[in-house]
């Protein structure tokens, strides 16, 4: 099947959160700024959207977080630095992390009151077309990328798409868990979303990670500001208000998933992008060795 859907030409990047799991790293620093070997976890994810063919990117900010579109910005003086002195390989690197003009928008969410209400901060800037998600705390290890996956699937089916993968039957009370239907090879259509469901009650293992393809008709549930768990907007409440009468489609993608948001899963994610580098992979490996 092919339906032909309205492309995804523009990514939403939540970047407004207080990041309290990393304080004090976070007291000042933006969580969105720590580094994955060689580059911000904004940048992984900046990457992976612009390799899906993303167009548009679009920031929801907040207090502090000014060095997030910085990073994004052309540097003159470092540049004319690198290639003064003759450094021509950073030179490239600098350049590969610029943003072309007319590409970033900004929007502002002025309290963080959850991950849904950060989403509909960009509604203006969405409109009505179909748009992308990305969370800067999850990253995917792999070539495509988790997005690029994803728009294939999107572009079979349309609708809704989210990026999902199995947790441990024991883990389903900390996840919000999906409720499964027809198996289309990696995709499986969702009919229902079980928020930290017990083991014995979970209707399948599969959870959602930072990645979604949603339609604007998401945004007429989140403009409610319906207070969920934690007191805070949940995007998956507004979720499963689309289900049933839309397609929604979880994909399983292919690659390694770190949560950079849990210290564990940091050091985790910059272990495994170090040992994958091969200027100092060698390196890495005697230090882990050593401890
Ligand atoms: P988290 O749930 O990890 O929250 O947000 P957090 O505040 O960043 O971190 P902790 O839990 O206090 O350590 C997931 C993503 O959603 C964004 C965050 O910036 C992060 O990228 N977010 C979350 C917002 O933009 N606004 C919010 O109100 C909440």
């Amino acid at each position: 099947m092919n339906v032909n859907p309205k492309p995804v030409r523009k990514a939403v990047f939540p970047v407004a959160g207080l990041g309290t799991r990393f304080l004090p790293a976070t007291k000042v620093m933006p969580k969105e700024m720590l580094p994955i070997n060689d580059r911000p976890l904004i940048q992984h994810v900046y990457e992976e959207a612009r390799d899906a063919g993303i167009e548009e990117f679009i920031f929801v900010t907040g207090r502090y977080k000014n060095m997030l579109e910085e990073h994004f910005d052309y540097q003159p003086e470092l540049e004319q630095t690198l290639k003064a002195r003759g450094k021509e390989d950073m030179l490239a690197v600098i350049r590969d992390s610029e943003m072309p003009e007319g590409k970033l928008f900004l929007t502002r969410q002025p309290k963080p009151l959850g991950l849904g209400h950060a989403v509909w901060c960009a509604h203006k800037l969405i409109g009505d077309e179909p748009f992308a998600i990305i969370l800067p705390d999850d990253i995917v290890s792999h070539e495509p990328g988790c997005l690029a996956q994803m728009i294939e699937t999107y572009n079979e089916y349309g609708g809704n798409v989210v990026a999902v993968k199995n947790v441990p039957r024991e883990e389903t009370k900390k996840y919000g868990i999906l409720d499964i239907g027809e198996e289309k090879g990696d995709a499986v259509a969702i009919n229902g979303l079980v928020e930290k469901p017990d083991p014995k009650d979970a209707p399948s293992t599969l959870s959602i990670i930072g990645r979604y393809i949603l339609q604007p008709e998401i945004f007429e549930h989140l403009a409610a500001f319906e207070r969920g768990a934690g007191n805070e907007v949940q995007l998956t409440d507004a979720m499963a208000k689309l289900l049933g009468n839309q397609a929604f489609h979880g994909l399983r993608f292919k690659g390694q998933h770190f949560d950079c948001g849990s210290r564990l899963g940091f050091i985790a994610a910059n272990l495994a992008y170090s040992l994958k580098d091969p200027e100092i992979s060698d390196g890495v490996r005697e230090i882990l060795n050593k401890l």
